[in-house]
């Protein structure tokens, strides 16, 4: 792909990520019901289905033939496109919801199954996050890169904890308590896409999760790349966006992390409410 290609489609998922932003802030502390999806707590408000229209407006007027996988209206497009975009028109809607202000709308293109740009915007912070493919990273048009962190032990990390918690012992609270205990802690912001960013930015030094959907963190993937971080599996192979795993570093810590999240031992279940 050249780069110019990449910079046009760069700047129309700027266009679209912005139009989220801009539905979500108009409906910020003005909520007046918020409805659960299926399982508890995964939520859904009148934001997130405005937020995503917005964002799909902007993606069908320009590119009518590329396939778009969006949180909310699913898979449409045409299957045979090479250009499939990942869009969580609201990512952190617990946050949002609750008007805890940590939350963003996240545009992120895969060209032949590889995330290649990516644009996540945070609105209430001001924070707008864009990379492609060898263009390079910025936060509000400045280039950003990831930490110089290179022990574990003083790295600051995120995670966060999927809506089926409750229902599998897979639940990343083995990790989270081990993780916490020999690093200089780890946060949990219930935004995967402004996760990735913080990784990109330099203010967090590594991210994992389990559990998650493509349209979380397309875009966020190609922003770390780009900000001189690496992302793979756990296991340090290639990730995979259907496997719903990431583990997104500075680079540095990155076998460090790798090989505790794969010695940690599961914590025995937790029943009841
Ligand atoms: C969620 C957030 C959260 C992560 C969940 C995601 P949503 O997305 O990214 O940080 O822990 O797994 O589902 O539901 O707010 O778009
Ligand atoms: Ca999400
Ligand atoms: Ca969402």
């Amino acid at each position: 792909m050249k780069p110019s290609s990449l910079q046009v489609f760069l700047d129309i998922a700027t266009e679209a990520a912005l139009a989220g932003g801009e539905v979500l802030q108009a409906y910020w502390g003005k909520l007046e019901g918020v409805e659960e999806k299926g399982r508890p707590g995964d939520l859904l408000t009148v934001a997130d289905k405005a937020a995503e229209v917005a964002v799909l407006d902007v993606l069908q007027r320009h590119f009518p033939n590329h396939q778009i996988l969006a949180e909310e209206s699913g898979h449409q497009g045409e299957q045979q496109s090479p250009y499939l975009w990942a869009i969580d028109p609201l990512d952190g809607t617990t946050n949002y919801a609750h008007q805890y202000p940590f939350w963003a709308t996240s545009v992120g293109l895969l060209i032949e199954g590889v995330p290649q740009v990516g644009v996540i915007f945070d609105p209430l912070h001001n924070d707008l996050f864009r990379a492609a493919t060898g263009l390079g990273a910025t936060r509000n048009r400045r280039p950003i890169q990831v930490s110089q962190t290179a022990d574990l032990s003083k790295s600051l990390l995120v995670t966060g904890f999927a809506y089926d918690r409750q229902e599998t012992p897979d639940n990343n609270y083995a990790e989270f308590c081990h993780l916490t205990h020999i690093t200089q802690g780890v946060r949990r912001s219930g935004s995967a896409s402004i996760d990735l960013a913080s990784v990109a930015c330099g203010r967090l030094d590594g991210y994992w999760e389990r559990g998650l959907s493509p349209w979380d963190i397309a875009a966020g993937i190609v922003i770390v790349q780009e900000a001189g971080g690496k992302v793979t599996a756990y296991d340090g192979s290639p990730q995979e966006l259907d496997s719903g795993r990431i583990l997104a570093t500075n680079g540095r810590i990155h076998e460090a992390l790798s090989q505790q999240l794969l010695e940690v031992q599961p914590l025995p279940v937790i029943t009841g409410g």
